[in-house]
């Protein structure tokens, strides 16, 4: 039996999950496994709930179950809290860092039902395969702020931390990662202007010494920012810090069509944590409009990373596929000639393409 923590969230996220639990009870079905889900709150949802927005509770049952499901976390209505409050920064990355979550896994993939939904044009992404590894628990998100008064108004300092150590293991994942794709390694830095770059690009040139099957280039990030556009199909595995990672990963996701078509796994501790790579969506939620595919992409993910189901996990993926190419689209996907669902019709479609294949 496998025990899954599953935190709907905040916005969207509580449309999306019961789409990917969907899924991963087909499969259930299907193989006879047994997955045990367990609500938990969690962001602004549990700020309402309980009044803080990482229960002790919630963070005890992602720690004693196998894997973490999580929607998204944050809104409008929390945006003014004081810090300490504000879902995002109070409870997503408290639960990342007690988690061990270092690594982020997101893999930017186009699948070939939607060469037209992107903006992008069809000959720059077509057959595009990335895979980008964020740095999860260092960086800007974690290092001091602090705020002061001056005469004529405030500063504010966020630090940008990195040792050698946190460095090392997020490249190593990097390097790990390509060698059993089609090893390429790109890392992305700004060391020409960041210090903490610096010893990004020294530590990764220096562990490249045991990869020698590997290709490994450097890249500034306003470069690849802008090569990801160019010519998205010259990247393999890409691994950079955390903020640079967030930034590129959301620029990224209009390759494979839809912010909504993003997957992620967050890894590096016992248990891991899966969550879609967009946020709640305001705009949109509970209207049934949200594109639940990242979320059971993210499903397919903890079969393969944490139950080690990787034929069950391509289950998954190969329906979205089916059901992609039978023309099912919801809104952010939409194009002439496919049929509009909902974020519900397409959970059903998705669950119904996994217990009909043989
Ligand atoms: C993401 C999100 C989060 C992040 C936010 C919600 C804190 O944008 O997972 O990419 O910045 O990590
Ligand atoms: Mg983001």
């Amino acid at each position: 039996m496998y025990k899954i923590a599953c935190l709907p969230g905040d916005g969207i996220g509580v449309e999306i999950i019961p789409q990917a639990v969907k899924a991963i009870e087909a499969i259930s079905k299907k193989y006879g496994y047994e997955f045990h889900f367990t609500e938990a709150y969690v962001g602004g949802a549990a700020l309402d709930a309980v009044g803080v927005p990482l229960p002790e509770e919630t963070l005890k049952l992602c720690k004693e179950s196998d894997a973490v499901l999580l929607g998204a976390i944050g809104g409008p209505k929390w945006d003014n809290l004081p810090v300490h409050l504000r879902p995002e920064g109070a409870s997503l990355l408290p639960l990342r860092k007690e988690l061990g979550l270092y690594a982020n896994l997101r893999p930017v993939v186009l699948y070939d039902a939607l060469l037209d939904a992107s903006t992008l044009k069809k000959e720059v992404i077509a057959g595009c395969d990335i895979m980008v590894i964020r740095e999860l628990t260092g960086g800007l998100y974690f290092g001091e702020k602090k705020r002061e008064k001056t005469e004529r108004g405030q500063i504010a300092v966020d630090t940008l931390v990195y040792s050698t150590e946190e460095i090392e293991r997020i490249a190593r994942l990097g390097f790990e990662t390509a060698r059993k794709r089609n090893k390429k390694l790109c890392s992305v830095d700004k060391a020409n202007v960041l210090e903490s770059s610096r010893l990004w690009r020294e530590t990764v040139t220096d562990l490249a010494k045991e990869y020698p099957d590997v290709e490994l280039k450097h890249m500034y990030v306003d470069n690849c920012a802008m090569q990801l556009v160019r010519w998205p199909k010259q990247f393999d595995v890409i691994v950079t810090e955390n903020t640079f990672g967030d930034i590129l990963t959301d620029q990224a996701s209009m390759i494979s069509g839809s912010l909504g078509m993003l997957a992620s796994a967050s890894i590096g501790g016992k248990v891991a944590l899966y969550e879609p790579s967009h946020g709640s969506a305001p705009d949109i939620a509970g209207q049934k409009k949200a594109n639940p595919l990242a979320a059971i992409l993210s499903a397919a993910m903890m079969l393969r990373y944490s139950f080690n189901l990787e034929i069950e996990a391509q289950e998954i993926e190969q329906a979205v596929v089916r059901v992609l190419d039978k023309g099912y689209r919801t809104p952010d996907i939409m194009q002439k000639g496919c049929t509009l669902v909902n974020t519900e019709e397409m959970g059903d479609k998705v669950a119904d393409e996994i217990l009909r294949a043989r």
